[in-house]
């Protein structure tokens, strides 16, 4: 046998400062999830094939086109995981891990693969790192968990970047919308592009985040937006997400087109982009949003669910063009086995912002520190901070740093 030149396509292989830097963004990141409150998970890189065509759903691009799906030789049908979330949602409800203290605070990292045309930040096996959230509706936890994936923006160094969110409603709102959209791209159809085109029957939602410039460009001026269709309820729950990015002085936009590949959200979607000038075309570094009908749907309780994804080597490929492959400083990572929370913070006069300015504060300092989300009694809190094993918990009383620390 020749000498092999080259990996399968859309794979590669990652050796010395990419496979060093790699991990060290692994660690980092870990570092951040452990001070969060956030435990790890590992899931299988193979699931049932059903897993994947139930949660992305049939009329995805992930499910038509980019699985690598395959029968073992006992004849069952298998795919090799194309995203972590399913994965996990599977794992949540086979440990019963819905049943633990809420919310369940998951996060993961490894492989994924995709059958995508591969180019510049785009590969058939890739690496995400992400985090999912589980059991809490509350836009706090929304709040909380964009924070962390900016802060290891921040912590990587990369400051150029954007947060575009939007929202998709609830079922009845987007079921009112898509009926309104298609009609719009019928009535366009022969100016649109053949992916839009089928888009229109398939998943109409898909064609608002066309590539194509005229299509984009009909779309922008055009199109109906989803806005215009949520409930009064829909829309002050969106304002009150935004009211609190603006309160942490976490920069956004409302890009009315977000919308996602995946027909498992509803609510809140964002993207973390960097400038096409970066990444080319594929400048998403991280991606998620609500998906509170997925547990349900796999067989589980009715539990509302938040979360996102890194996709690492566009990270990889970043810090390569910011030329930060110089090794990132390194501290020890705290990661214990016996994991506790450090601290609790009890927030008594149901100033969340407050409170969690004071959590932010603590886990600058490395401590592991958590709050409750739901703003509920000062009792109900501190049960859940027994839950949670906290060693310590703190009442916040207000800003004037007037903290009550007790030993639990
Ligand atoms: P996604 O947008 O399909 O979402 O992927 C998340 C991120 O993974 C993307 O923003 C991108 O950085 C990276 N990625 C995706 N495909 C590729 C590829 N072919 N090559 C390189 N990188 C890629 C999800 O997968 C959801 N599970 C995210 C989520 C978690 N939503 C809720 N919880």
């Amino acid at each position: 046998m020749e000498r092999p030149k080259f990996p399968p396509r859309g794979t590669q292989d990652l050796f010395f400062d990419k496979a060093e830097l790699l991990s060290e963004i692994e660690q980092k990141a870990a570092k951040i999830f452990a001070r969060a409150g956030f435990r790890e998970i590992k899931t299988p890189i193979f699931e049932s094939t059903e897993i994947f065509q139930r949660a992305a759903g049939e009329g995805s691009d992930l499910v038509s086109k980019e699985m690598y799906t395959f029968l073992d030789r006992s004849e069952r049908s298998l795919t090799l995981r194309p995203e972590g979330t399913a994965g996990i949602v599977r794992a949540l409800l086979t440990n019963q891990l819905d049943r633990t203290p809420h919310p369940v605070k998951l996060w993961y990292s490894g492989p994924m693969f995709r059958y995508e045309r591969s180019q510049t930040g785009r590969f058939r096996q890739f690496h995400q790192l992400g985090l999912e959230v589980f059991g809490s509706q509350a836009k706090t936890i929304e709040l909380e968990s964009i924070n962390l994936a900016v802060n290891l923006l921040k912590l990587l160094g990369i400051k150029d970047f954007r947060l575009e969110l939007n929202t998709l409603g609830e079922k009845e709102t987007r079921v009112k919308y898509l009926s309104v959209l298609k009609s719009f791209l019928e009535k366009h159809q022969e100016k649109l592009c053949l992916d839009c085109q089928k888009r229109i029957k398939k998943n109409p939602l898909r064609a608002l985040d066309c590539k194509v410039e005229e299509d984009q460009a009909l779309y922008q001026e055009h199109a109906p937006r989803i806005y215009q269709y949520l409930s009064s309820k829909e829309k002050t729950e969106f304002a009150e997400l935004q009211e609190l990015l603006k309160a942490l002085k976490i920069d956004f936009v409302h890009n009315q087109f977000l919308v996602r590949g995946l027909d498992y959200y509803n609510q809140t979607v964002f993207e973390l982009k960097v400038p096409d000038l970066e990444l080319g075309s594929q400048n998403t570094l991280c991606a998620g949003g609500r998906y509170d009908s997925l547990v349900q749907e796999f067989g589980g309780p009715s539990l509302p669910a938040f979360g996102w994804a890194f996709g690492l080597e566009r990270l990889l490929l970043l810090l390569e063009k910011l030329e930060k492959l110089e090794k990132l400083e390194k501290k020890e990572t705290t990661t214990s086995s016996n994991f506790s929370l450090d601290y609790f913070v009890v927030d008594e006069i149901k100033d969340f912002l407050g409170a969690y300015s004071l959590v932010e504060k603590l886990r600058a300092r490395n401590l592991k520190v958590s709050l409750d989300y739901s703003q509920r009694s000062p009792q109900k809190q501190i049960q859940l901070a027994k839950k949670q094993r906290a060693q310590k918990i703190i009442f916040y009383k207000g800003k004037r740093e007037n903290y009550e620390e007790r030993d639990l």
